[in-house]
């Protein structure tokens, strides 16, 4: 899978280096493009933003320069992920889906976002013919900075997902927010007993049918008491 990022920030993305997206990618399994959206301007104070049409605070990121960024990427088979809190929520399910693409560009957004064109030139028939396809994507119903953070959780949620990424596929099936929508239950290591709290007494009966059922029944109940 190739994955390209287009951020004013490059530095943002260093972490894609690290553990198991580094290793991803020197496996090549993975392959990361960082494009510094600055680079694509002409004028003098590299300004990559300009004061909204009808008025309202805040800047809007100038199409112009986002065209010229994203033009030389929307090759065939192409998904766009427009990083927005505004877009669609990002999820296991989608992580699946995406995670079976061959091309995804992440396009970070900052301050009040970038002009809704740039959204709307890529989902034109032009670029569906070549099976590109635009998707406007947030994490959560929270407002970050810009898209770079946003961009690192989807990429890391995806590259785990491809084959060979993983020591042990097996964790990929039992593990959190799989498909099945539960929460995984919870974990217990060596020692049996630590600071006076013991491990559950039926995890070292060897019984593995209670075992499972065990498990299955405290993972339904975990993550209910809310904030
Ligand atoms: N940019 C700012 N906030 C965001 C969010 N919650 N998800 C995706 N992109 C964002």
């Amino acid at each position: 899978m190739r994955i390209d990022v287009v951020t004013i920030f490059p530095d943002y993305l260093a972490p894609l280096e690290l553990s198991l997206l580094g290793k991803a990618r020197d496996a090549g399994i993975v392959d990361f493009h960082i494009h510094d959206l600055r680079s694509f301007t002409s004028n003098n104070h590299h300004a990559v933003d300009d004061t909204p049409y009808g008025g309202g605070a805040g800047m809007v990121m100038l199409p112009e320069i986002w065209g010229l960024a994203l033009d030389p990427l929307m090759v065939e088979d192409t998904e766009l992920i427009i990083l927005t809190p505004a877009g669609e929520r990002f999820d296991q399910r989608m992580a699946q889906r995406l995670s079976g693409s061959s091309h995804l560009v992440f396009a970070c957004g900052r301050y009040e976002g970038i002009d809704d064109r740039v959204r709307q030139h890529y989902s034109t028939d032009r670029y569906s013919a070549r099976k590109i396809t635009v998707h406007e994507v947030s994490i959560g119903d929270y407002v970050l900075g810009g898209g770079e953070v946003a961009s690192l959780v989807m990429i890391e949620a995806i590259t785990r997902l491809l084959p060979g990424v993983l020591g042990n596929p097996d964790s990929l099936c039992e593990e959190s927010h799989n498909e099945s929508g539960y929460l995984e239950y919870p974990n217990f290591t060596k020692p049996a007993i630590w600071r006076d709290i013991a491990v559950p007494e039926i995890l070292l009966s060897g019984n593995h049918a209670e075992i499972a059922k065990w498990r299955a029944n405290m993972a339904k109940n975990r993550g209910n008491d809310n904030l």
